[in-house]
């Protein structure tokens, strides 16, 4: 199986390819920081192309695919992990870093997706799995763009996955909570303290195996850690108690 996972450079991308990188699987990693993936790549027993991309770029975010199909065949599996986040109060965020956001944790997936879905309908056979964010289902303040981003995200994988439920493609829509990685402690950092202390926070490994699971056993979600899930079924309570016991963001920047 051909596994495509773009992020792979560190935390939660990371532990998806050492969970995918066995020998019956065929990997393409993509991200900016190519010695990483180079390093990774020697690292996996699955025959590995690295290819460093910066996803952001809507002009060449597409641009890996024809690379990585003609090295591996035809992806097989798509893991949709890149993204950034910002903590930071609306007002004082650049424009243009807002803009990177919205293009890397948004525009960009639905783009790749565009140009890696076709084929796999074609086959009749595939796998999408969109990383999405419990952000994207209860807003945090100080990390509004974010939660824009990855509501429109899970709002458009879980309407895809519902659209292509006849087609043989199967698709995931997975919402991390807090999960131990450079993003995550950069997150904790900033909010540092009360609620943000208090959060239920999971691995990489293990949500790795969540997704590795879901992806073999057709399920439609992912959320992990499974604390969350009331996230889901009490949105209206989630959103009041977030909204009430997350710390005004500290003055200091990291
Ligand atoms: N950790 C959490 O608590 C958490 C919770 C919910 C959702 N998520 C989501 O999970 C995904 C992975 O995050 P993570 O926690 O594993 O963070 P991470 O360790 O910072 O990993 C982010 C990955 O995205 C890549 N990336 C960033 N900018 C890129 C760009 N312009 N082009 C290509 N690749 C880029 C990074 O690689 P390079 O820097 O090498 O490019 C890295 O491999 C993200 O979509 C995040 O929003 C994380």
């Amino acid at each position: 199986m051909h596994v495509a996972i773009t992020g792979a450079s560190s935390g939660i991308g990371e532990a998806l390819a050492r969970a995918y990188g066995h020998a019956s699987n065929r990997l393409t990693i993509v991200a900016r920081r190519t010695e990483r993936l180079q390093q990774l790549a020697t690292e996996l027993d699955a025959p590995t192309h690295s290819i460093t991309a910066d996803l952001s770029d809507l002009t060449t975010c597409c641009d890996w695919i024809d690379e990585a199909e003609s090295t591996h065949g035809p992806i097989d599996l798509f893991l949709n992990n890149a993204g950034i986040q910002i903590v930071d109060p609306v007002l004082a965020v650049d424009p243009d870093r807002r803009d990177q956001l919205f293009r890397l944790d948004l525009l960009a997936p639905l783009r790749m997706i565009h140009r890696i879905a076709p084929g796999m309908v074609e086959r009749e056979s595939g796998v999408v799995v969109n990383i999405s964010s419990v952000a994207g289902l209860v807003a945090t303040p100080g990390m509004c763009h974010y939660n824009a981003a990855k509501s429109g995200f899970a709002s458009f994988s879980e309407g895809l996955g519902w659209e292509l439920r006849s087609t043989g493609v199967h698709v995931v829509t997975v919402y991390p909570g807090p999960i131990r990685t450079a993003m995550e402690e950069k997150a904790r950092k900033r909010l540092g303290g009360g609620f943000a202390d208090l959060a239920p926070t999971g691995s990489t490994e293990k949500l790795a195996r969540l997704i590795v699971r879901a992806v073999s056993r057709k399920r439609r979600r992912v959320i992990y850690p499974r604390f969350y899930v009331v996230t889901r079924i009490f949105r209206g309570t989630a959103q009041w108690i977030t909204d009430r016991l997350t710390p005004p963001l500290k003055d200091r920047r990291d």
